[in-house]
């Protein structure tokens, strides 16, 4: 009996001293979604249940090392214990019960953090070794840091231009892989204002540690400052945008940067140089067929090349963003 009471109270100080150091508010980074709130409640759940059985498993064994240890001169065998009905009915019992509520508990979690808001802010990030684009459509902005309005959600939707990548802000805690030619999506409801870290969370190359970018949550009336301001600036220089068009579009299959012959003409030094046409004819390569080509590939075909090009390119861009690319060509020399 001394013995039970003793082995008790040992169990019941490494179950506390357990709860005082597994915190989630010590242990995790700091909570700034809506989605982090049952994340950590769940994790909290886990932490007090780990604290128990180390209480409970170490507890019993450093107890009985310390006082059933072999007398000096004691040389005989343990008493030999048959089966324990009872025993083994509590310890099937209880730990699936305590597995099926856990089963329970993480179902809930996943639903509350995949509930969907009426009207989320869109955003369309894509992934490419090793850097990270945000295009808002309802505000025709393209930028590579990411910039919020709190206590509103946000519906990503994540793409790779080349290997797969993950989406993870760990105090927004939910993460989500960016996969080539596959659209995943992602909600997150940012909760506190700041500025956060967007880590990639696949090894995805040799720069894979440094594929990170900015994330600002910002008041609603700050961001709608902000999007105006990136709206009157053009966010980022046309020429930057373009040459991710150009990845993002897959020219680059087709058309080398640097003089090199792939499937269609190089852009290297195209621009203002003379072009000579399967027809005979000629001219001067200047935006408007630049713009031409882009819309109606068919219509002028290289001397030397045959018609590669998807008809439809053309209708999957904006007239900015052919601007866009038409810049970009305009700087390869
Ligand atoms: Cu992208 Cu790791």
């Amino acid at each position: 009996m001394k013995h039970a009471i003793g082995a008790f109270a040992f169990i019941v100080v490494l179950i506390v001293l357990g709860w005082l150091v597994l915190r989630p508010d010590a242990l995790l980074p700091a909570q700034a979604s809506a989605q982090a709130i049952p994340i950590d409640q769940l994790f909290n759940l886990h932490f007090k249940t780990i604290a128990i059985l180390f209480g409970l498993i170490m507890g019993l064994m450093l107890y009985s090392i310390v006082f059933f240890r072999r007398k000096p001169g004691d040389t005989e065998d343990g008493a030999y214990i048959k089966n324990n009905t009872g025993l083994e009915v509590v310890w099937s019992v209880i730990p699936l019960g305590v597995v099926l509520a856990f089963a329970f508990e993480g179902a809930k979690t996943l639903a509350e953090t995949e509930r969907i808001d009426p009207q989320p802010l869109e955003v369309v990030v894509t992934a490419q070794q090793w850097a990270w684009h945000f295009e808002y459509p309802a505000y025709n902005i393209t930028t590579t840091d990411l910039v919020l309005p709190v206590n509103q959600q946000v519906l990503l939707r994540l793409t790779s231009m080349d290997v797969i990548h993950s989406f993870w802000v760990p105090e927004f805690r939910v993460k989500q892989d960016a996969v080539p030619g596959e659209e995943h999506q992602l909600r997150i409801t940012p909760n506190k204002k700041g500025a956060y870290t967007l880590v990639c969370a696949e090894i995805c190359g040799t720069r894979h540690a440094y594929m990170i970018a900015k994330v600002m949550v910002e008041t609603s009336a700050s961001f709608s400052q902000w999007v105006s301001q990136e709206q009157a600036a053009g966010s980022i220089d046309p020429v930057e945008r373009g040459k991710f068009l150009y990845t993002r579009y897959g020219c680059d299959s087709c058309h080398s940067l640097d003089g090199s012959r792939v499937v269609g003409p190089t852009f290297l030094g195209i621009y203002d140089q003379k072009v000579q046409f399967e027809d005979g004819s000629d001219t001067t390569v200047d935006e408007a067929y630049m713009k031409e080509s882009i819309l109606d590939p068919g219509k002028k075909i290289v001397k030397g090349f045959t018609n590669a090009m998807p008809a439809d390119i053309g209708s999957n861009l904006t007239d900015a963003q052919i601007d866009d690319l038409i810049a970009f060509i305009k700087t390869i020399k």
